[in-house]
């Protein structure tokens, strides 16, 4: 028989097993030793936390076995029409800025605008809700996400999911991109001509989405959305603007599985990106001009 757990708060009672589940996560995703809950089996455990399974026996995510491929999935066609066709090869900047969300993935997934696409297996555009109140922006597609043609799927993509789920968000129910649409040989850092031709991509991603703030992951992402050459340790902790858009800097995950003591500093991000999209916008008022900051509560 299965019971009910809840816990109580001012407005109220609440099922407690979403908050369980989030607090398990986020444990994880810190890399906090596992939760021991004596007298449960672990699948009593995993049940009461309906699927979750966060923390429990402590499986760490920087253990687990990559995401596999899916099955056959094809690379796109060329474009469908001569102009999207030339975009593909020597498209200008603002021409893209002008493209719809179909015809800029059209344009990506042909795209020769820079030597990447000679080495490559996918162009990996991008996945995720296409209203998405999150975009996150990581640097380039490394080896496991070249193979399957998607974001963030290799191990800093789990981190990055749990992370997510912390702070009380599915990876479908935000949006997930790079920097650069093509993997660098050898995950090498992107260089200056790859970021001025693959830019654009992302700019328009953005445009299109219209979240309510955008996380740069790690130095490519930050610097290259708010043209600055500051450190992330510098420029994390608060909220900056690209554009129109609140954006919240924090390490790539890749970087917090070398470095497990940045888990905790990205997870407060995450934090204040949630804030944001809770209504808080984290900018003083008043404040003009692309790099605003807040003072953390
Ligand atoms: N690192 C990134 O920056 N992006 C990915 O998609 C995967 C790893």
């Amino acid at each position: 028989m299965r019971t009910a757990c809840w816990i109580g708060s001012k407005r109220g009672l609440t099922d407690a097993r979403e908050p369980l589940r989030r607090y398990f996560e986020a444990r994880i995703a810190l890399g906090e030793p596992p939760v021991i809950l004596p007298g449960l089996r672990r699948s009593e455990a995993l049940e009461a936390l309906a699927g979750g399974g966060g923390g429990v026996t402590g499986t760490r995510p920087e253990e687990e076995a990559p995401i596999a491929a899916e099955p056959g999935a094809p690379e796109a066609p060329t474009p469908s029409t001569p102009e999207l066709a030339r975009l593909a090869r020597e498209g200008t900047a603002e021409r893209i800025r002008e493209l719809d969300f179909d015809e800029l993935r059209e344009v990506a997934l042909a795209c020769r605008r820079c030597a990447l696409h000679e080495d490559r297996q996918h162009v990996v555009f991008g996945e995720g809700a296409s209203d998405a109140r999150l975009v996150c922006v990581g640097e380039a597609p490394g080896a496991v996400e070249d193979e399957t043609g998607r974001p963030f799927v290799g191990r800093a993509g789990q981190l990055l999911d749990l992370m997510l789920m912390s702070v009380g968000l599915r990876r479908d129910e935000v949006y997930i991109c790079n920097v650069l649409k093509c993997r660098p040989p050898g995950n090498r850092n992107p260089q200056p001509e790859e970021i001025a031709a693959c830019s654009p991509l992302l700019l328009q991603q953005i445009d299109l989405i219209d979240p309510k703030v955008i996380i740069a992951f790690g130095t490519f992402a930050a610097q290259t959305l708010l043209g600055t050459r500051e450190s992330i340790g510098r420029l994390r902790g608060r909220t900056h603007l690209y554009g129109r858009f609140p954006l919240v800097v924090t390490y790539h995950p890749a970087a917090s599985l070398r470095n497990p003591g940045w888990k905790r500093p990205t997870w407060e991000d995450l934090q204040i990106a949630r804030r944001v999209i809770d209504g808080d916008s984290g900018l003083r008022s008043g404040a003009a001009g692309r790099e605003l900051s807040l003072d953390l509560p």
